[in-house]
């Protein structure tokens, strides 16, 4: 057979793609990997261990492998690196909790194609409606993704060193910036604004770090609460821009100008995509989460960032890659 031949091999791991989310989910939900990380190398011993049945761990077991998740040694299993790191509870880049709760949003994907042909969600856009508990299940899960981005960015702005600073997160959420940054540097402080029952998430966490004190929280919406006059060196918006439409991200960015003293400088993190919308994956595939989920959000062009912080009274920006698929956009 012709090697250059088209197989349909890819196009069958596409149609079964859901099985990768359903066995990185249940096993999360099983605490596999931090077992395995324990040292319950077989079947056997992480069904004790997880309190589930000798088949389900075995089958589990194998899909990790095919999933290059967990891999086989001297006829005992172990966590790859990869899983070592991103899948083991109690680090603080764990994914896991992300890993389960995308397990409960697989359902959602069968609205799609009524969704492509509305041009947007057919029931409620979950990230427009106010207060809502989407974000209650979403903040802390999602918080491990920012732990990297955080430390970058830290690193490009010299944070650590830059004595009695004053930073503004806006949909700080699960206030991972302010506890690490506050971590790096502990003359700096913090106010982020979010919903309330959000705020409270974030203050526990930035407490478990030990920087509560330096830490404020607003309770509102962004869109109509105010940020306040030239009274911040630093502001983050970060994986807010791709659930507005252009409109109100020019607004925001605007009113977070507006919050920056003269020479302060603003964090953009987002799942970015180049100009000519010819990738990267990540953030191309991202845009029907957002198509699925608001009304005017999307995956934005770094000509699109460049152009709204132009209009919103920024002079110097600039695009920076990141250990993850999102990028830092810093605007001055
Ligand atoms: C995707 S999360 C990002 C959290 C955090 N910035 C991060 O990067 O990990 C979006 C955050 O924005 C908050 N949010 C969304 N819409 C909001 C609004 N209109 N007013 C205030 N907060 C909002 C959510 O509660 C959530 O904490």
């Amino acid at each position: 057979m012709n090697s250059s031949q088209p197989t349909p091999d890819r196009i069958m791991q596409l149609i079964n793609g859901y099985w990768a989310t359903g066995i990185l989910g249940a096993a999360a939900s099983h605490s596999l990997f931090t077992h395995l990380e324990a040292g319950a190398d077989t079947a056997e011993r992480l069904a004790a261990r997880a309190g589930i049945s000798g088949r389900g761990a075995q089958t589990l077991l194998d899909g990790l492998v095919s999933l290059g998740l967990v891999e086989l040694r001297d006829g005992g299993y172990r966590n790859t690196p990869e899983a070592a790191s991103f899948l083991v509870e109690g680090k603080p880049t764990c994914l896991s909790s992300f890993a389960k709760l995308k397990l409960t949003h697989m359902g959602d994907l069968v609205a799609l194609p009524d969704v492509v042909r509305a041009g947007g969600p057919v029931e409620d856009a979950t990230v427009e409606v106010a207060d809502n508990p989407h974000w209650e299940e979403v903040v802390p899960a999602i918080a491990g993704q920012s732990v990297p981005v955080a430390k970058v960015a830290a690193e490009i702005l010299g944070l650590a060193d830059a004595g009695e600073i004053s930073i503004l997160d806006v949909g700080g959420g699960s206030g991972i910036y302010s506890a690490i940054w506050l971590g790096l540097n502990p003359a700096a402080r913090s106010t982020q604004l979010d919903w309330g029952p959000i705020n409270a998430i974030a203050r526990r966490l930035v407490a478990e770090r030990g920087v509560a004190d330096r830490f404020t929280c607003v309770d509102g919406d962004f869109h109509t609460t105010e940020f306040g006059d030239a009274a911040y060196d630093v502001a983050v918006y970060s994986h807010i821009a791709h659930q507005e439409g252009p409109e109100d991200n020019v607004a925001l960015l605007t009113k977070l100008r507006g919050a920056l003293r003269p020479g302060g400088t603003l964090v953009i993190c987002d799942f970015i995509v180049d100009d000519d919308r010819s990738g990267p994956p990540f953030p191309l595939v991202f845009a029907s989460e957002m198509l699925l989920k608001s009304k005017q959000g999307g995956t934005w062009r770094r000509a699109d960032y460049h152009a709204w912080l132009l209009k919103a009274g920024f002079e110097e920006v600039s695009f920076h890659a990141t250990p993850s698929p999102a990028s830092l956009v810093i605007a001055r």
